[in-house]
């Protein structure tokens, strides 16, 4: 039996496998705070409790986490400060500055393979020197959420990583497959430790106190490609708190408009992706405003029409990635005094579907390959609005996959292959998943686009 944990932005989830039929035998949950600054000993606490009671039981361990998120450490090795997650866009000016200095978007791109964004760790130790001097001059290592957590599992010592929440870094090379300590010591004005980084993806990095082998881990969505057993080309659209549209590829993406990021993946390939930082937000948002459950939203929503008469939402409420907007805030348009609340919700589920559409045409457009199969999940992926509308403002069919905890399964698969010591993973079936055909109203992406584009430069007035 091998363990698969997620670490991610709301909750903690733990789940017990067999290593050899990725069947899922147990599960396991705990919250922590849900925010864009948190302090990460709260990560311990979530991971003692929900995969606590699983982890004697397996022979190893792996664990997936949100990426990006800056976790200081002082020489002792205790937090120097609350983590600034991927969520927290208050680095943005750094991030413009860093790609200044490292020449320009080619040249940022060429060095990280991904151009720098609020959300990537660089820019939130710069922001760190910026703001918090004493801060960066106590702090004396840098993790990612994932390498916190495998440490506290490991009982202390060496911390480790993997090259797919690596290169969500930027002081990474995706080319060199190396750090790169002197963006380390740009960004901060100082050098920090960094933590150790596999040979091989299945090599077992150290063991928990009890003796089972504990995996590389590695970055939520290179985990959910691991859980999803992606092939090349496959495109996964992850509606959780943010929205991530992932291919799996044998190329490493070079984009230097930014709309796609080079991530590597955990298997030796990349995972070139487009991110929003709204999603699940979008329909938790628009519940709110209609004083509705997720059920009734879903219902009011579908029974509206296509382009919803023609109110249209662009869904930017916390700033945005893609597009790079991080200052802006969601505008809905075109309503009139006949507007019903089923238009404004049918609004909000095109509005985020949208966004989504945005991010697998840039996949396409930058990869240069047309999408093998979209595959939907994540929480708001089990919305029946947004089950039904996806196929018809994607333009093609959608794979709806079982609920299930990808990232956490991943992680799993992880485990198994490090204890297995094979060249490939271990090949694990995903079954129950439901095609749905499309029926395609492009005029519903196209209206979108348009407000898209006469929004450009809008920031917040408050
Ligand atoms: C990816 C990103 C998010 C987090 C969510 O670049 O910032 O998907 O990994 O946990």
């Amino acid at each position: 039996k091998v363990l698969g944990i997620d670490s991610s932005t709301q909750a903690t989830k733990a789940l017990l496998v067999d290593a050899e039929s990725g069947e899922v035998l147990e599960e396991r949950r705990a919250t922590h705070p849900d925010a864009t600054e948190v302090d990460p000993r709260a990560w311990l606490e979530a991971v003692d409790e929900a995969a606590g009671p699983l982890l004697e039981r397996a022979e190893a361990v792996s664990v997936g986490g949100q990426q990006h998120g800056m976790v200081l450490l002082d020489a002792q090795g205790e937090v120097v400060r609350d983590a600034l997650l991927w969520n927290d866009t208050r680095s943005a000016p750094q991030a413009e500055a860093l790609i200044e200095e490292m020449g320009g978007p080619e040249a940022s791109v060429e060095e990280i393979g991904s151009l720098m964004v609020a959300s990537f760790t660089a820019s939130k130790l710069r922001w760190v020197r910026d703001e918090e001097p004493g801060t960066a001059r106590r702090a004396a290592s840098v993790l990612l959420p994932h390498d916190y957590v495998s440490r506290h599992l490991a009982g202390g010592g060496e911390a480790f990583t993997d090259r797919g929440d690596a290169s969500g870094t930027a002081y990474y090379s995706t080319r060199t497959e190396e750090w790169k300590p002197e963006l380390v010591e740009l960004a901060l004005g100082s050098s920090l430790e960094l933590p150790r980084l596999p040979g091989t993806p299945q090599e077992i990095m150290a063991r928990t106190p009890s003796g089972a082998a504990i995996a590389a881990g590695t970055g939520d969505n290179m985990g959910a490609a691991l859980g999803l057993s992606q092939s090349e080309g496959d495109v996964s659209v992850s509606i959780g708190t943010s929205g991530v549209c992932a291919m799996v590829s044998p190329r490493r993406p070079n984009d230097a408009t930014g709309a796609v990021t080079g991530f590597a993946d955990a298997t030796g390939r990349f995972l070139p992706m487009a991110t929003t930082i709204n999603a699940a937000r979008i329909l938790e948002a628009g519940r709110d405003l209609l004083g509705v459950s997720h059920e009734e939203m879903a219902q009011l929503a579908l029974a509206s029409v296509p382009g919803a008469h023609g109110v249209t939402l662009l869904p930017y409420f916390d700033g945005e990635r893609t597009p790079n907007r991080p200052e802006a805030r969601a505008t809905l348009s075109g309503m009139s005094t006949a507007t019903t609340r089923e238009d404004v919700a049918r609004a909000y589920v095109e509005g985020l579907l949208c966004s989504l559409a945005d991010g697998i045409t840039a996949l396409e457009d930058r990869t240069g390959s047309s999408a093998a199969r979209i595959t939907l999940i994540g929480g708001a992926a089990r919305n029946q609005a947004v089950q039904q509308l996806a196929p018809a403002v994607f333009g093609r069919e959608v794979t709806v996959a079982p609920a299930a905890e990808y990232v956490a399964l991943g992680a799993a698969r992880q485990a198994a292959w490090a204890l297995a010591g094979t060249e490939e993973p271990p090949s694990w079936e995903v079954s129950g998943s439901r095609v749905v055909e499309a029926d395609p109203t492009p005029e519903v992406l196209g209206a979108y686009r348009e407000l898209k584009d006469r929004t450009e430069g809008w920031v917040r007035r408050s």
